[in-house]
């Protein structure tokens, strides 16, 4: 879709994302352990809309409608409704039409999707706010609740880990198409890794990690996996985080623009975006991400651009296998061809195509509802130079995001471009 009233990206938030291994999560060993809790998912999301507008000086009256990106709230943290707890954040919200949305790993995504078609339909400011906690239950009882999002009945049995097991199918198949080795891989969780080393809000923030510890299996980096077949083909390394975090961006129109109090210079324009969805449990080409493909062929036709004009991306890294197949469904690379592109290192910070410069799903952290937000608000600081250390020495002007719910069944791509 091209957006008939152009749609701005005004404002954006992100909360540190936190989990297992990250300094500010209190877990047994942590000298705060038994004296205090970690966030939960209303306190984080309330310190999204409070950094709105506190931090970005967003005034909360001029918000005409919400929606919240969150897949799991009921599962882990005993809350759903989150509608309504948007105002509970601040008092001046209350009265407004807030909604939650749900796609899966896609929830963020669809929430800006939701807010840039009711600017369509006349809205001029709109808020949409992704929140997820996880690290309420161990690893393997949340790896049950993210099943959800797959086809539960027919793929649950395809391992404890359903969605590790599923990207690592691809992976498998992959590899033994296309000659995709276990270094490229380690190659991509190391840039990861290197980019969240220099990103504050990362989970993995503090952890480093080594090409010859990515690419070898150790008590470290165990294969976890219990299905015989795939156990090979994947490590903890390769895997995206179990986060807990939020982000939330301001959307508007010209005219919300101006009632915000800035100009359009201050903002990033939503030029196209693409949004798809397939059948559950009914991928057809293991080699390829179909639907990713069609959201990113969409955003970037109808926003009227070729790949080739992207500079700077961020895309579903769920495991390290996705981000060989984004570069394919984003066009960055021919098929078959997305390990060049990672040897290549076009994609690092230092390279003229960076792909998740602030660590991505791997690094960054995937609190799964914000994550399609976040994309989008990380593409906006780096178009206004907010990166700090991580930021690129040339503020890009085009960027794209794609979001991705279960195994490429629900896709939304946008495509930014920096309007100062
Ligand atoms: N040797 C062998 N096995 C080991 C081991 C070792 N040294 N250490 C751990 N293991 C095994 C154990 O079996 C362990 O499980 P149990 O302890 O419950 O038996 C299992 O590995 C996991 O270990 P931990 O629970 O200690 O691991 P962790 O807490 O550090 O988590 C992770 C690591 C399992 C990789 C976790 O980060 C994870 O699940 N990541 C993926 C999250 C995910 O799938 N997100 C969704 C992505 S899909 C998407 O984005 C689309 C969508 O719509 C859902």
């Amino acid at each position: 879709m091209r957006p008939l009233r152009p749609v701005y990206l005004a404002a954006q938030a992100i909360t540190p994302f936190i989990g297992k291994g990250n300094p500010a999560f209190i877990a047994k060993g942590h000298p705060e352990f038994g004296k205090r809790e970690n966030p939960t998912l209303e306190d984080h999301m309330t310190a999204a809309i409070r950094l709105l507008i506190e931090r970005e000086r967003v005034d909360p009256a001029l918000i005409q409608r919400g929606y919240v990106g969150n897949y799991a709230g009921e599962l882990f943290a005993n809350q759903g409704h989150l509608g309504a707890m948007v105002a509970r954040a601040d008092a001046r919200l209350a009265g407004t039409g807030f909604a939650r949305v749900e796609a899966a790993c896609a929830s963020g995504g669809v929430g800006i999707v939701s807010a840039a078609e009711a600017i369509q339909a006349g809205l001029d400011v709109v808020l949409v706010v992704g929140a997820e906690v996880q690290t309420t239950k161990r690893a393997r009882e949340g790896a049950d609740f993210l099943a959800r999002a797959a086809h539960y009945e027919t793929e649950r049995a395809l391992d404890d880990f359903t969605f590790p097991a599923l990207l690592t199918r691809r992976a498998k198949a992959y590899k033994e198409a296309y000659g995709l080795t276990e270094r490229d891989l380690a190659m991509l969780s190391v840039k990861a890794y290197a980019n969240a080393n220099r990103n504050p809000l990362a989970h993995m923030h503090a952890v480093k990690l080594t090409l010859e510890q990515a690419e070898h299996a150790s008590d470290e980096n165990p294969q976890f996996l219990q299905n015989p077949e795939l156990k090979p083909h994947l490590k903890t390394s390769d895997c995206s985080q179990v986060s807990d975090g939020a982000a939330a961006v301001i959307l508007a129109s010209a005219e919300g623009v101006r009632r915000l109090g800035r100009s359009l210079s201050d903002c990033v324009e939503l030029k196209g975006y693409g949004f798809a969805a397939n059948p559950l449990g009914q991928v057809k080409d293991l080699l390829r991400f179909d639907t990713a493909a069609a959201a990113a062929g969409e955003a970037m036709r109808d926003a009227g651009i070729s790949h080739k004009d992207v500079q700077v991306a961020e895309v579903h890294d769920c495991f390290t296998i996705a981000e060989v197949l984004m570069y394919e469904a984003a066009g960055f690379a021919e098929r078959g061809q997305g390990a060049e592109l990672i040897r290549s290192g076009r994609t690092t910070l230092e390279g003229d195509l960076p792909v998740n410069t602030g660590g991505g799903l791997v690094a960054f952290g995937h609190p799964v509802g914000a994550t399609g937000i976040k994309q989008a608000a990380e593409v906006y600081r780096q178009m206004k130079g907010l990166c700090g250390a991580y930021q690129l020495p040339q503020r890009p002007q085009t960027g794209l995001t794609v979001n991705m719910g279960g195994d490429d069944r629900t896709v939304v791509s946008l495509v930014l471009r920096n309007a100062g």
